[in-house]
């Protein structure tokens, strides 16, 4: 089986298993270098993955999602999220629960969080003082968890509300390296022996965490759907599907854990990443600043969604930084060829949003912060890919990218920051996302 996947590393795997943990990107880069866009790694004790880094084999895979097992693929994702995760769905199961969970966070219904999201972003930055340094990756976590418990789980006050923002803060930050992540990669380190193991602690406060959603959910219960509320709990709970079920609260509970898990991480980090981009640049933040000026003093927050540069800069942000290493992996049910390799039944594909976003060949100097790349040129849905694609593309992607915006456009307008060191950022692990080491320290020196 092995030897018919295409340019196995051959590397004892688990060595690759430890270089796929602690380096993600060197690994990708490295392999690529050897053996093109196209290559297989072995993971002890996970399995083997075809990484795919060529557009049209992304393309071909995209056209055909309902060909692969995708939700089967996250299987490591399972005890963190729940058995009833979108994201460990598959077939019907996975249509009608995205159908019942894409209304909130699109259309028309964005506008309404927006004056929100500009308000928390307002609160949080009120607290930084002239000169003192501050972590921007932890205000910007700050910031987008305060936009998932009210906008998503529709609390913005009250005991639970103060219970549940440490408990998540500390549940997440339980893999905030490479060292800690591996526990969500070995079997053996997951083991739930109370506070003496880690994956013990961290069961613990998942469990914290269930029973203040859990009360959260039995409160809502006794209200009728109208008095509830305009949060995507509340409307996740009115949502029928087409035989007319509702969700159960076992599949509301595990689905606020996943967008909460999905969407608090990955849009901080990419925050910081483009404040870190942006001040690195000083040409980028005068275009910045002048594009926001330009509308004045108080505009409405959707015209910050529209500025063609701030758009440019969180594009290339995206691109330059992808949150995870690849794509949700892909396994074939039937034999299937893929760019222009054959694939036996139950082999793993996985594309890769790094090894595509830096092909030289679509993005020149790919190495380089240049949002003008984005303004005038349209890249199609395998050369740029930072939500994924087809029947998994991120279900939050137009809430997060409005979120980018508009919480830059508060920042920048308002105060003038600068870095606080003058060292390279480099990427880190994070759980499964990639992070900047240290968190990226910046200072801010007036207020506009
Ligand atoms: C900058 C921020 C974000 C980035 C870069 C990002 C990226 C991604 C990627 C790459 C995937 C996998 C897609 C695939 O394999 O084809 C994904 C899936 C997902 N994302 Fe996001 N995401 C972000 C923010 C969010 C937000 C804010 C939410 C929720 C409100 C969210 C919810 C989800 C969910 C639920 C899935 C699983 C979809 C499914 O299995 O059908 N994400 N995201």
């Amino acid at each position: 089986m092995l030897s018919q996947l295409p340019n196995s590393i051959t590397s004892p795997s688990w060595w690759q298993l430890i270089n796929w943990i602690a380096d993600p990107i060197g690994f990708q880069h490295r392999y690529s270098q050897k053996y093109g866009d196209i290559f297989s790694m072995h993971l002890s004790g996970i399995g083997s993955y075809v990484i795919i880094g060529n557009p049209q084999a992304i393309q071909e895979i995209f056209n055909q999602d309902s060909q692969f097992d995708i939700g089967r693929g996250n299987e490591l994702a399972k005890p963190l999220l729940g058995q009833h995760s979108l994201m460990l769905m598959d077939g019907d199961r996975h249509r009608r629960e995205r159908k019942l969970l894409m209304p909130p966070f699109h259309g028309e219904r964005l506008q309404t969080y927006a004056k929100q999201i500009c308000l928390i972003t307002e609160q949080i930055a009120s607290q930084w003082q002239i000169g003192q340094p501050f972590i921007v990756r932890s205000a910007m976590q700050k910031v987008s968890l305060e936009v998932i418990l009210q906008i998503v789980f529709g609390l913005s006050e009250g005991e639970r509300y103060q219970q549940l923002k440490p408990l998540l803060t500390a549940w997440l930050d339980m893999t905030d390296s490479p060292l800690r992540s591996s526990m969500l990669f070995f079997q053996f380190l997951q083991q739930d022996w109370g506070n003496w193991t880690p994956w013990g602690r961290m069961k613990q406060r998942q469990r914290q965490i269930y029973d203040l959603l859990q009360a959260e959910i039995t409160e809502k219960r006794t209200k009728q759907d109208e008095q509830r509320g305009g949060d995507v709990l509340s409307l996740m709970m009115a949502a029928r599907d087409e035989n007319g079920q509702a969700m159960s609260d076992e599949e509301l509970r595990d689905e606020l854990l996943t967008i909460l898990f999905a969407g608090h991480e990955t849009t901080a980090t990419t925050l910081a990443w483009a404040f870190y981009q942006i001040h690195q640049h000083p040409d980028i933040l005068e275009k910045l600043q002048h594009e926001l000026d330009s509308l004045g003093d108080s505009p409405n927050p959707m015209e910050f969604a529209q500025l063609p540069y701030l758009t440019a800069v969180t594009q290339e942000t995206l691109r330059m930084y992808p949150v995870i290493p690849g794509l949700f992996p892909r396994i074939t049910k039937s034999p299937m060829k893929i760019g222009g390799y054959e694939f036996d039944t139950e082999t793993t594909l996985m594309p890769s949003i790094y090894l595509v976003h830096y092909r030289e060949d679509l993005y020149p100097n790919a190495e380089q912060f240049k949002p003008e790349r984005f303004l005038g040129q349209h890249y199609s849905a395998s050369e740029y890919l930072p939500f994924g694609g087809g029947s998994r593309r991120c279900l939050g992607f137009a809430l997060a990218q409005l979120e980018m915006k508009l919480v830059l456009a508060t920042v920048l307008s308002k105060y003038q920051l600068s870095l606080a060191e003058n060292k390279p950022v480099k990427v880190q692990r994070r759980g499964f996302t990639l992070s900047p080491t240290g968190g990226v320290r910046m200072v801010m020196t007036r207020k506009r």
